[in-house]
């Protein structure tokens, strides 16, 4: 059998086992849930074999959408006492017991991808999650836009969960009475890859502020302190805006509100770069400030559409600075902490995101990419993460969107 092969299987069998009935987690005992950005690898990755569940996937994610039309991060389909903050700390106001934040969208992107496998008999399917979707992308544009591009309310909400982007933000960020708890996470695997305490008293802080305000967008904006224009939400946006347009215009559907949509968050993408640092960036909201930081989020532009010879040019920097791209953040930093999460590590999802762009704008550096990834998780394994300078796999293991990444896009040539 040959490598390929056994890989192939390996990376089914993970699905498989971290299949719950309707929806995936992204591993067992860390993230016992369904997480927003992972279902929809998993459905990609699903897609590859079993296409119904493909599907599935994403009907279990939209079931938890809020009226508001705000897609949770987090569904807490079934209680689980392994995990803090679960559903008490949250109260989530939706139709499945969730949290109040969600999470880059690429979901509707993912479905396009899904039904170019199953044309016919995903119409349909497709047809019946188009306005849920259409609504999520209303949601991020009514509340969410800062001149333009797309802010997080809390640091989870990238789904970068520690990275330096937010570091004067957080600083910012006086967690007075967020009392005692206990994390779980760091009965799972090693606290020194983990966020600090530091940071995890200023999440339930936010947490507990956003339960206080019942989730409501309006008050949010006037009393969280936390607000961040950010690269990973406003490229993921802009890109679910034209697949919507595209799939819109294929079947005949309202698509009236994505031109606009897209003019804005085109406009907006131009206000997270960072002319000192050459590169896309984050922005303070708040203080219309930048983090200076080249991170892996940076380079999504081209899944975005937009590609910059700066933005070429960086990445050959980055790939030549680190032995296994792309870090979360500039190894060159001081910043940079190899193990730690979104502070150095490399991340099989952000890769395909962002060699998925560069393979379809015809970039160079598409295929080495996706050649690197395909060797570093065929060396180190299907784990959560990955310490860039040596390979060492790193956080949870068996992992769901890191198989998925595997079947859909690193291990296939
Ligand atoms: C961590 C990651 C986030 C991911 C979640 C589940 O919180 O930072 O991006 O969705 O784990 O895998």
């Amino acid at each position: 059998m040959t490598q390929q092969t056994s890989m192939e299987r390996e990376a089914r069998n993970i699905l498989v086992q971290n299949d719950r009935g309707g929806y995936t987690i992204p591993t067992e005992g860390l993230y016992p849930y369904q997480w927003n950005w992972d279902s929809a690898f998993a459905a990609l990755g699903f897609a590859e074999f079993d296409i119904d569940r493909a599907w599935q996937e994403l009907e279990t994610l939209f079931s938890g959408q809020w009226s508001n039309g705000m897609v949770p991060h987090i569904l807490f389909h079934k209680p689980d006492p392994g995990y803090y903050p679960g559903p008490d700390v949250w109260g989530g106001t939706g139709p499945v017991p969730s949290s109040g934040i969600s999470q880059p969208p690429i979901a509707p992107s993912f479905a396009r991808m899904i039904w170019a496998k199953d044309r016919a008999a995903g119409e349909a399917r497709l047809r019946a999650l188009y306005p849920k979707m259409l609504a999520w992308v209303r949601w991020f544009m009514d509340w969410r836009l800062d001149r333009g591009a797309v802010c997080i309310t809390h640091p989870w909400e990238a789904g970068r969960d520690n990275a330096p982007d937010w570091d004067s933000a957080m600083a910012m960020i006086d967690p007075q009475g967020v009392g005692d708890y206990t994390r779980r996470d760091t009965g799972h695997v090693n606290p020194e890859m983990r966020p600090t305490k530091y940071d995890y008293d200023r999440y339930i802080w936010l947490v507990q502020l956003g339960n206080r305000l019942g989730w409501n967008e309006a008050r949010l904006l006037e009393e969280n302190p936390f607000r961040i224009a950010d690269p990973t939400m406003t490229f993921t946006l802009l890109r679910t805006a034209r697949d919507l347009l595209a799939i819109g215009t294929e079947l005949g559907l309202d698509t009236s509100s994505l031109p606009d949509d897209i003019a804005t968050l085109e406009a907006g993408a131009e206000t997270l770069w960072n002319p000192d640092l050459r590169c896309y960036d984050s922005r303070n909201a708040k203080t219309d400030t930048f983090a200076g930081c080249v991170s892996n989020a940076s380079f999504l532009c081209w899944y975005a559409g937009i590609a910059r010879p700066e933005m070429s040019a960086q990445l050959d920097r980055i790939m030549d600075a680190a032995a296994y791209p792309v870090p979360s953040h500039d190894p060159t930093s001081p910043k940079f902490d190899a193990k730690r999460y979104w502070r150095g590590p490399t991340w099989a999802v952000m890769n395909m995101l962002i060699g998925v762009g560069l393979e379809e704008m015809n970039q160079s550096q598409g295929h080495a990419l996706r050649d690197a990834t395909a060797q570093l998780i065929s060396t180190f394994g299907f784990a959560e993460y990955f310490d860039p300078t040596n390979g060492d796999p790193a956080g949870g293991n068996s992992f769901t969107w890191t198989a998925a990444v595997w079947l859909a896009w690193a291990g296939r040539h």
